[in-house]
């Protein structure tokens, strides 16, 4: 199969690698990739979020199956233009993407379906908004409705934060279109995961479990981020929990989306608060999680491109994937700044020692080849993956490499991973 790959990012590095690992996989390509993704595959220069492009591209290179990693395209519609000119690919229609493209969508289901989440409503009107706020109090949750590049949901801890968010979002156009409609939401407490499934739109399979860390600094304090790192197995998403997640939230949400017509194939990401009364549902995503994918691919046994077919074709049910028992971590590089202004164009160096740690992968997630030199093309630049035995050794090889990554323009977190080590008897 010809086989090309949409998106430039650490998750889709991780993607491509074992893809290109599958027999099934006799041409790869990824548009636009990135320097790491181009030791594994064809890069070709076109934008993920290039509907039109991607689609001219896939034609042209004669592509079997197209694998599209971030939410933009799918959510814009790139599963549905493939399909007309008869190119299968993995991922959600425009519709069913509406999970992650639409806050309310997924908040008006969960409700009509009785699946776990947070209380909410949604407003347009600023003054109803407003009145909720006072009416609930804080902590409270004020989320803009359409896609805002990760940074459309506040977690308030006073009315006044409250009501700024959404003055900003409804009166503000702070967000444009994606945050003229919010969802104001119950805070919810208890440990986050994230649940991954892939689904054909009735089956669903469970994946491994992971968790990543949200906040730029250690301590998991700072601003919000993409994601500074992830590990593999999260102890809180132990069998139980994800029988649980599942029966409960992810199974249910399946069943739902074909009843109303808009079967969801693809990987559905639950994102999850687990609390004192189990698993609530704070969100979906429509895709893979970036840094999570880094560490499953990792742990991956089974060749992940018939399962990725299966979403597309049907079938998943008889299908089952094999996971190592090792743990395996990330930790995101960054350019000093992220998540604020940050500069790009600055020289990593090391790359190549730090690769030959036993266990060691490292995906790039932002970077650009200069001739020889590989320069920082983003605010995440490299995810330094390391698996082992256990979640201790995993980290140590994880960050053995990073020291051996000579880049002063640069940042990580130290403490990847610290819920699993302090679990750990
Ligand atoms: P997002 O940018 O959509 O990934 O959401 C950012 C983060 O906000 C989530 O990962 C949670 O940490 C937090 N969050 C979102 N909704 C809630 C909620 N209802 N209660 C508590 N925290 C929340
Ligand atoms: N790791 C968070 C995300 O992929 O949205």
């Amino acid at each position: 199969m010809r086989i090309l790959v949409t998106g430039g990012g650490g998750r889709e590095h991780a993607l491509c690698w074992a893809i290109s690992a599958s027999p099934l996989c006799t041409k790869l390509l990824c548009a636009p990739g990135n320097a790491g993704i181009a030791q594994v595959a064809q890069c070709i220069d076109v934008p993920a979020e290039d509907v039109e492009g991607q689609v001219a591209l896939a034609l042209a290179e004669k592509i079997d199956f197209v694998v599209i990693g971030p939410e933009t395209p799918l959510v814009a519609g790139l599963a549905d233009r493939l399909a007309k000119v008869g190119i299968k690919a993995f991922g959600p229609s425009m519709e069913a993407a509406q999970l992650e493209g639409s806050k309310g969508f997924t908040k008006d289901l969960c409700r009509r379906y009785q699946i776990p989440t947070g209380a909410y409503e949604r407003f347009t009107d600023l003054d109803k908004a407003i009145a909720y706020i006072e009416a609930n109090g804080a902590p409270i949750v004020v989320k803009a409705d359409g896609l805002a590049a990760g940074k459309g949901v506040v977690v308030a801890e006073t009315v006044e934060q409250a009501e700024s968010a959404v003055r900003d979002m409804l009166a503000g156009n702070r967000f444009g279109a994606a945050g003229a409609s919010v969802v104001i939401e119950e805070f919810l407490d208890g440990e986050e995961a994230s649940l991954f499934a892939l689904t054909d739109g009735e089956h669903a399979l469970a994946l491994a479990g992971a968790q990543d860390h949200k906040r730029a600094f250690d301590g998991d304090k700072g601003p919000n981020t993409g994601g500074m790192g992830a590990y593999s197995p999260a102890p809180i998403l132990d069998a139980a929990m994800v029988e649980r997640a599942m029966n409960e939230i992810v199974l249910p949400t399946v069943r739902a989306m074909k009843a109303d017509g808009i079967p969801f194939k693809g990987v559905l990401y639950a994102g999850l608060m687990i609390g004192k009364n189990g698993p609530k549902l704070i969100e979906y995503n429509c895709r893979f999680g970036d840094p999570e994918t880094q560490v499953l691919m990792m742990r991956l046994k089974s060749d992940i491109v018939p399962a990725l077919i299966a979403c597309a074709d049907g079938g998943l049910k008889h299908l089952d994937l094999r996971w190592s028992n090792d743990a395996a971590l990330t930790v995101v590089m960054a350019a000093n700044g992220y998540p604020d202004a940050y500069k790009k164009g600055t020289e990593i160096r090391g790359l190549e020692a730090a690769g030959k740690v036993e266990g060691v992968q490292v995906f790039h997630a932002g970077t650009k080849a200069d001739g020889p030199r590989i320069l920082a093309n983003g605010g995440r630049v490299l995810n330094v993956t390391a698996t082992a035995p256990t979640v201790e050794e995993a980290r140590a090889r994880a960050y053995k490499a990073v020291d051996l990554i000579d880049w002063p323009e640069g940042f990580c977190r130290r403490d990847i991973a610290w819920r699993a080590v302090a679990r750990r008897p």
